[in-house]
């Protein structure tokens, strides 16, 4: 495990993780000196005004008046658990990372959310949920941050402000707290099509998790892999619960809102503290490494598409085991700094624009959030592999960095001299050809079929879990003001599937939007031959 009491440098950093200040013999200021009474303030007689001198009840007061941190600007409401991952050696052909080999047994931190509600907000709601691992692997810490639904809102990362400012809480009203059934969300699906994939798995029983220990969770990108020689494949990560896919219906959903907030997050704590410890397998989707990053006619950049199983299954790597409940809440679960470009050898990025929005993202947010450059020191975030960097100074600083020369090349101290095994052990970014290209703000055309994928994610769905849907959209299209937005989501829903559109119509008492109101559908001529499993005409 990490040191608790040292910087990454070795300095002490104070006082130890773990204190336990109930439990000791005797309470104290921030300063060490012992205190005889916390319990009365300083004052000019017993009836008498406090007096400003006295400083225990200042750092008191000073100390509990800054206790909250900004909650994070999306994904606020979580929680967390400590674990293990063992890899089980199959995936060495294809990536070196070494948490993959086989019998490799690595600490892991998980942190389950769900997107849109604040901090406070309850569990059972309809959302996306969040499942984000941190892997304390011997080469650095890998972040492999994903969510339970395995396509996104956008397909570049420009329009996360707009996705979220549409979905989070009116502005004026603050309301929804954390569900999507308001019109600025529907105002802006309808509008931006791209969303209907996510959307309808939001609308799916996948949107009203059973319990996390229950839910899938998906990497959504795809990555690039390197082996021991070179070699590089795609990859989609996905993590199967052991314990199956399971979902609430939404009457208990509703109900659990009430009688228990919390349910997601006691059920992981009580799990775990029963010994039934929550296990999942990482799988992975390999594809060949073309030069055009598609498979099947799917563009692997396109974050609103999946590779259906049927084409590339998914083989199973390693397996995750959930163990141990957090001490401290804010200390681990709150704290804890999730990021895309935390990547070890043997694992890369590909150029899906979403991804690369991401790769800006975590860290500038949490500048804020953990209030300066120097969050990978706090203990949850501090990495398992030794550290030497030269990053220096800054707020809440706790290394006491020695030496004089944090710079390269130097000659006053050591230098850094460079190892020969350093490259291999290294993170080499893949030396990728990037194509002759000329500067554009616009996708390629590829990333127009915003329907066929939601139309065979909804026609593989059983008739109960169709009606389910149905009724979905109606209660949460039933919640908005404005008429137009409801009339223009039935029109993307008739470009999904007419009975899906005619039912939700049905249930909002609006007629079905006509033939000729419905602007050419473009599909995707790779998919529609997979029509035999999913049908996509009609
Ligand atoms: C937080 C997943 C897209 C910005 C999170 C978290 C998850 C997640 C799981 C919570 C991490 C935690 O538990 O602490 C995803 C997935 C995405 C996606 C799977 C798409 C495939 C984006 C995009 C952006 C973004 C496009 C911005 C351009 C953020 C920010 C946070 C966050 C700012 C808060 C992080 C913090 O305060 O530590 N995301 N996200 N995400 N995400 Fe994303």
């Amino acid at each position: 495990a990490a040191p608790d009491t040292v910087s990454p440098t070795g300095a002490p950093t104070g006082a130890p993780t773990g204190v336990n200040a109930q439990q000791d013999a005797f309470l104290t200021t921030s300063q060490g000196v012992r205190l005889h009474d916390t319990d009365h303030s300083l004052k000019a007689g017993e009836r008498g005004p406090t007096l400003l001198q006295d400083h225990h009840l200042r750092e008191k007061i000073m100390h509990f008046d800054h206790e909250r941190i900004p909650e994070r600007v999306v994904h606020a409401r979580g929680a967390g658990a400590h674990g293990e991952f063992v890899g089980y050696g199959n995936a060495a052909k294809i990536c070196k990372a070494g948490f993959l080999r086989e019998g490799a047994t690595t600490p892991v931190f998980v942190r389950f959310s769900t997107v849109l509600g604040s901090r406070g907000s309850a569990d059972t709601v309809r959302d996306t949920r969040g499942f984000a691992t941190k892997f304390y692997t011997d080469e650095g810490t890998f972040d492999l941050v994903g969510n339970n639904i395995p396509v996104f809102f956008i397909q570049d990362g420009i329009k996360f402000p707009d996705v979220i400012h549409a979905a989070k809480p009116h502005p004026d009203r603050e309301i929804p707290q954390a569900q999507s059934a308001h019109d600025t969300f529907w105002d802006f699906v309808s509008l931006h099509t791209e969303a209907t994939h996510h959307v309808l798995w939001n609308m799916s029983d996948r949107g009203i998790p059973r319990s996390y220990r229950t839910m899938e969770g998906f990497g959504v990108h795809t990555f690039r892999l390197v082996n021991d020689a070179g070699e590089t494949s795609l990859v989609k990560f996905h993590w199967k619960p052991k314990l199956g896919v399971h979902s609430l219906v939404w009457e208990e959903a509703q109900l659990l809102n009430g009688f228990d907030p919390d349910f997601h997050r006691r059920d992981l704590y009580d799990a775990i503290e029963s010994g039934a410890h929550p296990r999942w397998e990482l799988g992975l989707q390999v594809f060949p490494d073309t030069p055009d990053q598609t498979f099947e006619g799917i563009d692997l950049l396109d974050a609103t598409k999946i590779v259906p199983e049927e084409l590339a299954p998914v083989r199973p790597v390693g397996l995750l085991t959930l163990t141990r409940n957090p001490t401290n809440f804010f200390a681990e679960v709150e704290q804890v700094a999730f990021h895309t470009g935390h990547l070890v050898p043997g694992i890369d990025v590909t150029d899906d624009p979403l991804l690369h929005a991401r790769l800006f993202s975590y860290l500038d947010t949490q500048l804020t959030r953990l209030g300066g450059p120097n969050f990978t020191q706090i203990p949850i975030n501090r990495p398992h592999a030794p550290v030497n960097d030269m990053l220096r100074d800054g707020f809440h600083q706790h290394a006491v960095h020695a030496g004089v020369a944090p710079y390269k090349p130097n000659s006053l101290d050591g230098g850094c001299p460079f190892h020969a095994d350093a490259a291999d052990k290294a993170f080499i970014e893949v030396p990728q050809r990037i194509a002759e290209a000329t500067k554009v703000r616009r996708a390629a055309a590829s990333f127009d079929d915003h329907f066929t994928q939601p139309r065979l994610f909804f026609r593989s769905l059983s008739p109960l879990e169709q009606d389910h849907v149905i009724r979905a959209f109606t209660f949460e299209l039933a919640k908005c003001y404005e008429k137009t937005i409801k009339e223009r989501e039935l029109l993307v829903l008739a470009r999904v599937d007419a009975r899906l559109c005619a039912e939700v119509a049905a249930g909002l008492g609006l007629p079905v939007p006509e033939a000729q109101d419905l602007r050419d559908v473009p599909t995707s001529p790779a998919l529609s031959q997979f029509g035999h499993t999913w049908p996509v005409d009609g």
